[in-house]
């Protein structure tokens, strides 16, 4: 784990006492550093983006919450501490990438990877993820789950119910679940989830689960191409800073999977997946190596897979 620096130690400090003035004197006595060390940290800060006053005889003071994507941010929001590390990146190539990286290197179970921007951000099916940064939260969750790669849909699905929350709780907005892994808002998408599995030796059973999600926060508007399937909970209406909702998501993500239940289907997941299934009722098309088939999605399975009733050859 690498050492705080000034900057994080002053981002907490100043996180904890938001609102409030804090002599230059107090704070190089709280961090054990000098004034002009202080200076340059803030004036570091300031560079980044946060707002912090400093009238002559008053001190510093922050006067609003950044809305940024690093630790001392995200663990403000977390509150309490957990058993593995949120670690939070400026940019990366993609956090599941950097997830394989580090479960090569060794990292512990529930470790959280969150980046500010991606530039090799992966969507399903080999297409790529739109990662600027600002604007959205690109976070990875590393599961040791121990079970078989047909829970596969179960996992993700889970992850769905918890960004569901998560923007529930934040922003008092409605998400559904598109099965298995697109969260929709006004009949868009606000966030994709991407489960890659680590397998464990060769008896087949998973060793590493990294369970990407990507949700769109603050954008205001999309490039062309995306227009008509892509929304942000800001434009759906909602207000939240980002490590405000990373925070929140990872709350619910460590309880579906602190629960340990999710692995048989338990009947209360099962149920909140089948409240918030957008697809259930609809037409879908199923695809398979022998040709695509139409049917109506009737049911979601103890396993975390769609049943589909009717499902007829396409013309
Ligand atoms: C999809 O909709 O096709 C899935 C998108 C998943 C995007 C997230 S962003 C965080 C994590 N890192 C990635 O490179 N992809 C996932």
């Amino acid at each position: 784990m690498s050492a705080v620096t000034i900057e994080e130690k002053l981002s907490a400090l100043l996180l904890a006492h938001q609102k409030e003035s804090l002599s230059g004197e107090t704070v190089s006595r709280e961090m054990g550093v000098t004034r002009s060390a202080v200076w340059k940290a803030v004036d570091h800060l300031r560079r980044q983006g946060w707002e912090i006053d400093s009238a002559s005889n008053r001190g510093y003071c922050l006067t609003k919450t950044p809305d940024l994507l690093t630790t001392p941010v995200v663990e403000h929001f977390l509150a309490e501490k957990r058993p593995a590390p949120v670690l939070c990146f400026p940019e990366l190539d993609s956090t599941i990438t950097q997830g394989q990286r580090l479960v090569l290197e060794g990292v512990e179970d529930r470790a959280v990877i969150l980046a500010e921007r991606q530039t090799m951000g992966a969507g399903r099916m080999g297409r790529s993820f739109l990662s600027p940064g600002g604007v959205g939260i690109y976070l990875s969750y590393l599961l040791a789950p121990r079970c078989g790669g047909e829970k596969l849909s179960l996992l993700t699905s889970c992850a769905g119910l918890a960004v569901c929350g998560a923007i529930a709780a934040c922003t008092g907005l409605s998400p559904r679940i598109k099965w298995p892994n697109d969260i929709i808002l006004e009949g868009k998408k606000v966030c994709g989830i991407l489960t890659r599995l680590v397998s464990d030796g060769e008896d087949g059973s998973i060793g590493w689960a990294i369970i990407g999600i990507g949700i769109n926060v603050a954008q205001e508007r999309f490039p062309e191409e995306l227009r008509d399937k892509a929304i942000s909970v800001r434009m759906a209406g909602g207000s939240v800073l980002r490590a405000e909702l990373a925070a929140e998501l990872v709350r619910q993500l460590d309880s579906i999977f602190d629960a340990g239940g999710w692995q048989e289907g338990d009947p209360a997941i099962l149920a909140d997946l089948r409240r918030l299934s957008c697809t259930l009722g609809q037409r879908v098309v199923v695809s398979a190596p022998q040709g695509s088939r139409q049917g109506e999605a009737v049911d979601i399975a103890p396993d975390g897979s769609l049943l589909v009733r009717g499902a007829s050859a396409q013309a």
